[in-house]
């Protein structure tokens, strides 16, 4: 794969490169994309061919797939260290709709949901729509460095009914040890209450981390635990809406089995099914490529910005193609520039101040850090999943915006 040549998403159907959908985050409709999290990378060449293969046969009705989970799990086994049988990896409609899912079998309403911040939106939202409230749990942040601090993760936690994890994380891309990872589940253990984990990004950890699945750290801890990953991210086939559940009691998964089945949820649609199962079966080598050129690129842009503005820090990710850069040296310049100039930044109501200038003054189009909770507002979350050389002529651009102010 040559991931220097990054596919064209202009006119594709794609959410992150729809104008309006840009111009609400930037106030710029013509500002380059780098939000919403999807590569622009073209998918593994025999996941690109199934697609072809099937688009080109014209026969789109019911799939004969058999509810074989087996590629699943030996890409888990090969890639994580995690050895399952296939029958305890559980088919869902997608990430988010695991999670709803098990937030609705597991907790009742009213309960309370302990989240890690800064969060990814939907997880403020799932509370909101299925009637349980949050609690916002903020990582430990300090120079360009996010953690957990274990000592309030689990004062928080005394009066949560759930436990919902991102891991790793996004918008930072933190890579949890071991040790909190066993902290966590600890944690939920001693309450008796359920933890989600949502690793939905964890097969795009870079050389020299490494992830661990919380179900296998939990082999030994024995909480009530739900793991919960997907090619999506993996493999950039996040419309096929594809993910795997693991839980860790015959109980649990029974509950979870029967309710898919009681909605008629319990088989992946046509190109989903073929898809996910072509990127499970051949898609290690891209993989391990990708993993590596996300790292380069994460290097690159560290080093480009320490270099060229200390003032912006990359925080301390290492997974996936999303981080947060903390732009809070600039803060107070940056919003006396957009509110000082209305007419300039008008627009971008689903954006804040620090993604309306970028998008306006520097024409790149980034996440703001209020949409993963208002305490952020210092930080952009910038998404590097394209080619190393759209990413660096954006941070130039972002960079010299900032330093004409
Ligand atoms: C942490 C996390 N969970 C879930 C999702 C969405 O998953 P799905 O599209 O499978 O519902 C995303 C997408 O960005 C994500 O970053």
């Amino acid at each position: 794969m040559n991931f220097d040549a990054a596919a064209d998403r202009r006119n594709t159907n794609s959410i992150k490169w729809n104008r309006d959908a840009i111009e609400n985050i930037s106030a710029n409709p013509a500002a380059e994309p780098f939000w919403v999290a999807d590569m622009d990378f073209f998918p593994e060449p025999h996941v690109q061919e199934e697609g072809r293969s099937l688009a080109g046969l014209g026969v789109y009705g019911y799939p004969s797939y058999p509810k074989d989970t087996s590629a699943v799990a030996a890409w888990v086994r090969m890639k994580h260290g995690w050895i399952l049988p296939q029958e305890k990896i559980i088919f869902a409609q997608g990430l988010l709709h695991a999670i709803c899912l098990s937030v609705n079998l597991f907790s009742k309403k009213g309960d309370k949901l302990l989240v890690p911040s800064p969060m990814y939106r939907p997880f403020r939202l799932i509370p909101e729509r299925n009637g349980r409230n949050l609690i916002e749990h903020d990582l430990d942040y300090e120079d360009g460095c996010f953690s957990l601090n274990r000592e309030r993760f689990e004062k928080d936690a005394q009066d949560a009914d759930m436990i919902v994890f991102c891991s790793p994380q996004n918008p930072s891309g933190l890579v949890f040890s071991e040790d909190d990872l066993e902290f966590v589940l600890n944690v939920a253990k001693k309450r008796d209450i359920v933890i989600i984990s949502d690793e939905i990004h964890s097969d795009l950890v870079h050389p020299g981390a490494k992830h661990l699945p919380m179900g296998l750290v939990n082999e030994h801890v024995g909480a009530k635990c739900i793991t919960l990953f997907a090619p999506s991210k993996t493999f950039n086939i996040a419309g096929e809406h594809c993910a795997f559940a693991v839980l860790s009691t015959p109980e649990m998964q029974d509950t979870f089995e029967k309710a898919e089945s009681a909605l008629w949820l319990d088989e992946p649609g046509l190109s989903a099914g073929a898809l996910a199962a072509a990127a499970y079966t051949k898609g290690f080598d891209y993989n391990k490529e990708l993993c590596r050129y996300l790292g380069e690129t994460t290097e690159m842009m560290r080093k480009y910005l320490e270099k060229n503005c200390p003032g912006m820090i990359m925080v301390n990710g290492q997974a996936s193609f999303v981080t947060f850069i903390d732009c809070g040296t600039y803060y107070q310049k940056i919003e006396s520039e957009v509110l000082g100039h209305p007419d300039r930044y008008q627009g971008g109501a689903g954006g804040g101040i620090l993604s309306r200038f970028f998008g306006v003054a520097a024409g790149v189009a980034v996440n703001d850090g209020t949409w993963f909770g208002s305490e952020w507002k210092n930080f952009i979350r910038f998404n590097y999943g394209t080619s190393k050389d759209r990413v660096l002529k954006a941070l130039e651009r972002m960079v010299k915006a900032v330093k004409a102010l």
